[in-house]
């Protein structure tokens, strides 16, 4: 079997659901994220319950080399299909969070992800074949105030994603943008969010499923859930200021509730 899939943060939360799923429908993995030790379990346990093979790379998408790295540790590898999934955001007024961590997000959130789909897109256009999977956010859809930078990457990572899915359509590539809504991963526990309390939360094996579906139909877009596809249909006919007026509130009474 030579087709391979790259997950990046298959770790824990929707990356790792992804590498389940696609474990079970047989595609061998290479699996990436910071934490060697986390990645070399999930392999073996994927290896054990599913009749394939596995290569754990572990790196930091934040720094500036990695990218080209991973390309590097795989280059005898057939990539089929590219997940870029990890990423992360943290709670605040951008003045009053660190700088570092705005570059930690856009660093993961964007560049990591443009230089990856770059280099592991020219091998799949020479082979006219290809999928790529980028894991944007219904935070795309509008600004939001409290968690700015976050959103803003997500709307830089939908925007990419869209628009290279109509370059590379006529070429045997397809490129789907999956835009869950709030799911339970521990990305607010790292965040420095409040508790979760969002009803209609999703599970991530429910969102990696629907985002697989719709990677293997070739579709631009999936957001997961009835309810998340209404309301960003909701936020589209609504003025910027109200939607994004909406989020602010309902960020800062998270934060409020989270810190009693
Ligand atoms: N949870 C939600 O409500 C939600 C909603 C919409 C979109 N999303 C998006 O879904 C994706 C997955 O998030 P999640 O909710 O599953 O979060 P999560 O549970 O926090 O998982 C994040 C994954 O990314 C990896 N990661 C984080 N920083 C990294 C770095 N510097 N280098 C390499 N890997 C890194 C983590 O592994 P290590 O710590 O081992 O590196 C982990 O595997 C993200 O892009 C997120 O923005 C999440």
């Amino acid at each position: 079997m030579s087709d391979w899939a790259l997950i990046t943060g298959a770790t824990t939360g929707i990356g790792l659901e992804l590498a389940r799923i696609f474990a079970r429908e047989r595609h061998n993995l290479v699996l990436t994220a910071r934490n060697e030790a986390r990645l070399q379990e999930v392999a073996a346990d994927l290896r054990r319950a599913n009749e394939i093979e596995t290569r754990v790379v572990a790196k930091d998408l934040s720094t500036a080399s990695a990218p080209q790295e991973l390309f590097d540790a795989t280059s005898d590898l057939t990539i089929s299909t590219l997940v870029n999934n990890a990423g992360l955001g943290f709670y605040g007024d951008f003045a009053d969070v660190p700088l570092d961590r705005h570059r930690l997000v856009m660093q993961v959130n964007m560049t990591a992800l443009v230089e990856l789909t770059y280099l592991f897109l020219a091998p799949m256009l020479r082979r006219g074949q290809g999928r790529i999977l980028n894991v944007a956010s219904m935070a795309a859809f509008q600004p939001g105030p409290t968690i700015n930078v976050y959103y803003a990457s997500k709307a830089f990572a939908f925007s990419f994603t869209y628009s290279l899915a109509m370059e590379v359509e006529d070429r045997g590539i397809t490129v789907t943008a999956l835009c869950p809504g709030t799911t339970h991963t521990e990305f607010f526990e790292r965040g420095g969010f409040g508790p979760v309390r969002a009803p209609l939360t999703m599970s991530a094996r429910a969102v990696a499923e629907a985002g697989y579906r719709g990677l293997m139909r070739g579709k631009r877009l999936v957001i997961p859930g009835w309810h998340n596809r209404l309301a960003v249909q909701f936020a589209r006919r609504m003025p910027l200021s109200v939607t994004s007026a909406v989020v602010k509130k309902l960020h800062r009474k998270r934060r409020v509730n989270g810190s009693k």
